[in-house]
């Protein structure tokens, strides 16, 4: 089973501080940590370490953190042939603060990212082929997102959009095919303009979705766990209670580990309570890719919790 992530490359530079600067404040942090990052190359280090063959097209920078990124997806197994260098333009970089209640405040500039064109997803359409799944995410152009969706229409391969981070110009009228479509509940609201307040609410917003000819609908909820709408089925997955030191990155985990569980049996409920366990392991550590836990950590994990 292999999957494919298209989409963003980032470096992330991250300050934990215990409180947020006034305006024109220095305030001394309590850490700080450089690390590779990005919604899309964190999805494809989940799924990587969650057992799952990856394919990544991306664009990362031509200068020193581009060369990390290179090296980072590497160690990871991550097929490269496809893992881009835009010439002249530095890489992607996220600029995080982490406060101490693990909640994140991300500021990025998306660099190569933006280099990612709808003809780099052509190119790369021999590997996709290949592929069982496609994830993709938007910090990238939104013309390749729809490239990458129309491909997965083209060839019959499920596809799974992440809508984040929220872009109030996605025409959710493109979206038709999509195996599904995972947002949170922000993203849910700006989607589709309808109100979250409730579970109600929720479910009302993604069937907008279903309307669209989104297959399934799963929205992320914190710590409430996670809810699959579809046609004919609503079901809350719940996740555990775990100490959260930092929350960065706690969706793309989800993501990444879903994707290879259901890339693995099509047990769509059994890959839900897999990616909430893996994403609730992971914000019990400090960053996004380093904190996701290794196949031992995970089943070391589900065993304290019962779970499996
Ligand atoms: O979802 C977390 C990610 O968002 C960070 O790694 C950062 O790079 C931003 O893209």
């Amino acid at each position: 089973m292999k999957i494919a992530v298209i989409g963003s490359t980032m470096m992330d530079v991250v300050a934990y501080t215990d409180a947020m600067p006034a305006p024109g404040e220095t305030r001394a942090m309590q850490d700080f940590h450089v690390a590779c990052g990005g919604k899309g190359a964190n999805q494809a280090v989940a799924a990587a370490k969650c057992g799952a063959e990856v394919l990544m097209v991306t664009k990362t920078g031509d200068d020193i953190f581009g060369a990390r990124a290179r090296e980072n997806f590497a160690h990871f197994g991550i097929d490269m042939d496809y893992v881009m260098t835009a010439e002249n333009t530095p890489n992607g970089v996220a600029s995080i603060i982490v406060d101490n209640s693990s909640q994140n405040r991300i500021l990025i500039n998306k660099g190569a990212n933006d280099c990612l064109t709808p003809d780099d997803v052509e190119q790369a359409a021999p590997a996709l082929k290949q592929c069982d799944m496609i994830v993709l995410q938007m910090e990238v152009p939104l013309a390749t997102v729809y490239a990458a969706i129309e491909l997965g229409r083209k060839y019959d391969i499920d596809v799974l959009l992440n809508p984040a981070p929220a872009n109030p110009d996605l025409d959710i009228s493109k979206l038709a095919g999509c195996a599904f479509v995972m947002p949170n509940e922000t993203e849910l609201s700006l989607m589709t303009g309808m109100p979250v307040n409730s579970q109600a609410e929720i479910e009302a917003a993604a069937k907008k979705l279903l309307a669209m000819g989104v297959k399934k609908v799963i929205v992320t909820m914190g710590h409430q766990g996670s809810l699959l709408v579809t046609a004919d089925t609503v079901q809350v997955v719940p996740t555990m209670k775990v100490d959260a030191v930092d929350t960065t990155g706690a969706g793309d985990s989800y993501i990444g580990c879903f994707a290879a569980n259901y890339a693995k049996d099509g047990d769509i409920p059994g890959a839900m309570q897999m990616a909430s366990a893996y994403a609730a392991l992971g914000v019990t550590k400090k960053g996004t890719q380093e904190a996701y836990g290794t196949a031992q950590e995970f089943a070391d994990f589900l065993k304290q919790h019962n779970i499996g």
